[in-house]
């Protein structure tokens, strides 16, 4: 059942119009669809193809004539119509159950109102139909339900009737003025309330703005309607792109499969992606709302008004989504290293789970060449991976060129349908450049390696940088071609400035802004001179990750010590500290296998020094020490590794926290004291940063696990005014041996159990902490709050323990390996989607030490031998255990 993308074929009919009449009932609720068709000339056949997915199809009409058994062949999730003429209107009436349906995929039931979920292929579970993006069609929408029960109705575009229908019952009628394919479609369907506010646009027109949530929750949309609004504003300044619509409505949901969804003027979302007050949320949550708020506005221009082709281009409308709700973020912040604070955190989550997913049996192109179910590939490939192909659009074209890039794009293809090589032609016909070798980036999966050697002349003052490129195999792509990759370069002199650039062979427009510039590594091999160099540089590559590649450079300790103390640009300075503190960890992690003991201390004394100048240098911002002082995860460190032996790492990355809590002790304690914020909560970049950093100071001060520690961190406990302090100093007191953890933990849990998001976090941070083991997972799932119906909250406890506790997950008894397999097989019946996600969790078992492996394979061929197994899990375990 592989689909592959050259197998593309165009629809056999276009729809023009949809009139959907939906009758809600949670047992039972009745759908009539009627579609105008028209013969696409490029079809190749008079067949209609429509599909569908547990719907009872009731009724079927050609152009009023009802259809007998034998008109049609009804099977394998399709209804397909013979011999049609070359227009007709279809008429189809379907019975879905909306109570019944756990996949949280089309319209279904949470806590007691309706909604509906179509991305990707959702809507064939509401009615038979061509569903494909490249089918664009105009809807009109007829609600009726009881009026008690479901006082709000709302669908796509524009209210244009309401009334009673004198039983009890109550309809709205909605219509969508602009074509859209159908994973775009949205209901919602009950009893909530919204938070509005009149938006001027900047063309004149006033747009009303609603966030609809549950009634006890008016008190934490005022974040979401202002980060729609920054939005709405920064899409039309940076990209000229307005809001078409009058209104423009976001729905919280409680169950929810992914983040959010872009349903054109009615965007649904995870509840955990709107609700924020203070009390309940943290700088992290509030950051996060942020950015998908902005990501489903951005999908209005690109997804909505330019979708896909097909499936396979999928990273056209995220990687590029992505793109902007990243610059949109960066731009929000307005703090001096502010935007690299972001490009930091943007690149961990690349480097944390992009790198291993395209290195493992899972490993895609960004814009894939096949799939079994569609839903496994929101990856962090075709998003994370795909932001950085655009990214590096924007690096080699420069803002203005990338601008010029965007502005054709819409010009050409605003309203169709189109693939990734179409948004590439914009970018190289806006600029006049040749970007063929380019595509590359799209059809080869694997992270690229990028070896840099260089040679200094001091006689002749020349200094030469020699890259070259190579790229792993991945499954089903054994050789790989050069790719096309901005490497941004800087020198750094002695004295610890940029030294002005003389490339050879470069006019001097490609220089870039201070001291960096950027090369274009487009051969297996090649070298740049740079001239007039006087005294040896230290070179500063890949500033700003200029290209999602793994950069190999020998530099020395000293060196590293240096950048991280100098470089003009601050990612890499951080880049600096990052490789000197995983070079140290991995040498500890396998030197001291089983011994528990930290290693070298000539070593730790360079990088003890490095993060005491860090820490103590007020002239960085909170933010970024912050982030400069975190060492590289454990995940991180692993995928570093030849041979993964979690618990080496762990104990590795521990005892090195312990060392620099104990020697820098004072000074971690003199930060935590100089950055409080007494006052009133804000969640600015300034306090945040300012949060941020304290609370690490207070986790590195509870590795020392005295009382002096557990002091403090439990008077932050009980004095904490916000959301951030009051974790933060829970998870302090959780993962110590403090004698108040029990019950700072049972506090926690009462003061916010009627708050599900806040609950959320007290699973996770149990399932995370260090002492948690499988058999206290299973005692937290007896938990009443528990449930694995509810996806956050499944996450919040298993995944945080599958993906987020490597030590203890990765148990040597496999343990750890016997829940995960019960729990995939559990979820699988419930929810496919999020069983595959969690399926996940072992697929890099060939990684792992023999004595491991041998315990994780059992587990993966029992899932894989489970009757009625999803293909969403199907595909998961097979590649895993085939590659
Ligand atoms: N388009 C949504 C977003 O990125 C994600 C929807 C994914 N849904 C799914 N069932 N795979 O904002
Ligand atoms: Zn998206």
């Amino acid at each position: 059942p592989t689909i592959y993308r050259h197998d593309y074929v165009p629809p056999a009919y276009w729809v023009e119009t949809v009139e959907m009449g939906f009758d809600l009932d949670p047992a039972l609720t009745r759908v009539a669809t009627r579609l105008t068709v028209r013969r696409n000339p490029e079809g190749r056949t008079n067949t209609l193809v429509l599909c569908g997915e547990s719907v009872e199809l009731v009724q079927l009409q050609i152009n009023g004539k009802r259809l007998a058994s034998g008109d049609y062949q009804l099977g394998n999730g399709l209804l397909q119509i013979p011999n049609m003429p070359d227009q007709a209107s279809v008429d189809i009436e379907t019975a879905i159950q909306p109570e019944q349906n756990t996949s949280l995929m089309g319209l279904y039931v949470s806590n007691g109102n309706f909604f509906t979920q179509c991305e990707a292929e959702g809507f064939r579970k509401i009615t038979y139909f061509p569903d494909r993006p490249d089918v664009m069609a105009k809807y009109k929408v007829m609600l009726r339900a009881d009026k008690k029960k479901y006082p709000v109705l709302l669908s796509n575009g524009n209210l244009i009737e309401e009334g009673d229908l004198g039983d009890g019952r109550h309809y709205a009628l909605w219509e969508d003025p602009f074509n859209k394919p159908s994973y775009l479609f949205a209901l919602v369907a009950g009893n909530l309330v919204c938070q509005e506010e009149k938006f001027r646009l900047e063309d004149g027109r006033d747009a009303l703005l609603q966030v609809w949530v549950e009634e006890g929750n008016l008190d934490k949309t005022q974040h979401a309607m202002d980060s729609l609004k920054n939005s709405i504003r920064w899409d039309e300044e940076r990209f000229g792109l307005e809001l078409d619509l009058d209104r423009f409505m976001i729905v919280a949901v409680g169950d929810f499969n992914m983040g959010a969804m872009e349903n054109k003027g009615l965007n649904i979302f995870n509840t955990k992606f709107v609700l924020a007050n203070p009390r309940i949320a943290t700088d992290t949550d509030y950051a996060n709302i942020e950015a998908v708020v902005g990501h489903e506005y951005f999908h209005n221009w690109t997804g909505n008004r330019v979708t896909c082709r097909d499936w396979f281009q999928l990273s056209l409308k995220e990687g590029l989504t992505v793109f902007r709700d990243q610059e949109f973020s960066a731009d929000m912040i307005g703090t001096a290293s502010g935007r690299a604070c972001k490009r930091i955190e943007d690149v961990r989550v690349l480097r944390q789970a992009q790198f291993p997913e395209d290195a493992g049996p899972m490993a895609h192109p960004v814009r894939p060449d096949s799939y079994v179910e569609i839903n496994n590939f929101y990856t962090v490939t075709v998003y994370e991976k795909g932001s950085e192909v655009v990214r590096m659009y924007q690096t080699l074209l420069g803002r203005e060129g990338f601008r010029r890039g965007m502005d054709l794009y819409f010009a050409r293809h605003d309203g169709q349908a189109v693939t990734c090589d179409d948004f590439r032609a914009a970018m190289a016909d806006a600029n006049d450049r040749d970007l063929t070798q380019f595509e590359r980036w799209y059809s080869q999966a694997g992270t690229p390696r990028v070896k840099a050697e260089t040679r200094y002349d001091s006689e002749a003052h020349t200094f030469e940088l020699t890259l070259s490129q190579s790229c792993p195999p991945t499954p089903d792509q054994e050789r790989k071609l050069p790719f096309h990759i901005p490497v941004a370069v800087g020198l750094v002199g002695p004295n610890g400035h940029d030294i002005p650039l003389h490339l050879d062979g470069a006019p001097q427009e490609n220089i870039h802004g201070q001291g960096t510039i950027v090369l274009e590594l487009t051969q297996a091999r090649q070298t740049f001179r740079f001239n007039r160099v006087t005294e040896k540089p230290i070179p500063s590559l890949l500033r700003d990750f200029s290209a999602p590649v793994i950069l190999e450079f020998e530099y020395s300790d000293d060196e590293l010590a240096f950048l991280m103390a100098h470089d003009s640009d601050p990612f890499n300075r951080w880049e600096a500290g990052q490789r000197l503190a995983s070079r140290h960890l991995l040498a500890l992690a396998t030197s001291s296998q089983g011994s528990g003991t930290s290693g070298d201390t000539a070593d730790e004394a360079g990088l003890g020094q490095a993060f005491h100048k860090t820490l103590n240098d007020t002239s960085l911002e909170p933010a970024f020490r912050e982030l400069a002082l975190t060492l590289p995860s454990e995940s991180l460190l692993a995928d570093q590794l030849e041979v993964i032996d979690p618990q080496a790492i762990h104990r590795a990355r521990v005892s090195l926290r312990k060392v620099l809590a104990e020697n820098l002790r004072e000074d971690w304690l003199a930060t935590y004291h100089a950055n409080q914020t007494p006052e009133p909560y804000s969640p600015d970049a300034r306090s945040a940063g300012r949060r941020g950093l304290k609370n690490t100071a207070l986790s590195y001060l509870c590795e020392l696990d005295d009382a002096a520690a557990h002091e403090l961190a439990q008077e932050q406990y009980d004095n904490a005014g916000n959301m951030t302090d009051r974790v933060a100093a829970l998870a302090a007191l959780v993962n110590s041996s403090a004698p108040g953890k029990a019950a700072a933990l049972e506090h926690f849990y009462t003061e916010f159990e009627r708050e599900a998001l806040v609950v959320d976090k007290w699973f996770m941070l149990q399932g995370m902490a260090r002492a948690t083991d499988v058999a206290a997972v299973r005692k937290l799932m007896r938990h009443p709050a528990f449930t694995l119906k509810n996806p956050n909250r499944a996450r919040s406890l298993i995944f945080s323990f599958c993906n987020g506790n490597p030590a203890q997950f990765h148990a040597p008894d496999g343990s750890g390996y016997a829940f995960w397999a019960e729990q995939v097989i559990a979820l699988n019946a419930i929810n496919p989607q999020v069983a595959a996600r969690l399926a996940r969790s072992l697929e890099r078992w060939r990684k792992y030490t023999p004595e491991l492996q041998a315990k994780m394979r059992p587990a993966l061929e029992q899932v894989a031998r489970t009757k009625k197994l999803s293909k969403d899990v199907l595909e998961i375990v097979t590649k895993a255990l085939e590659n």
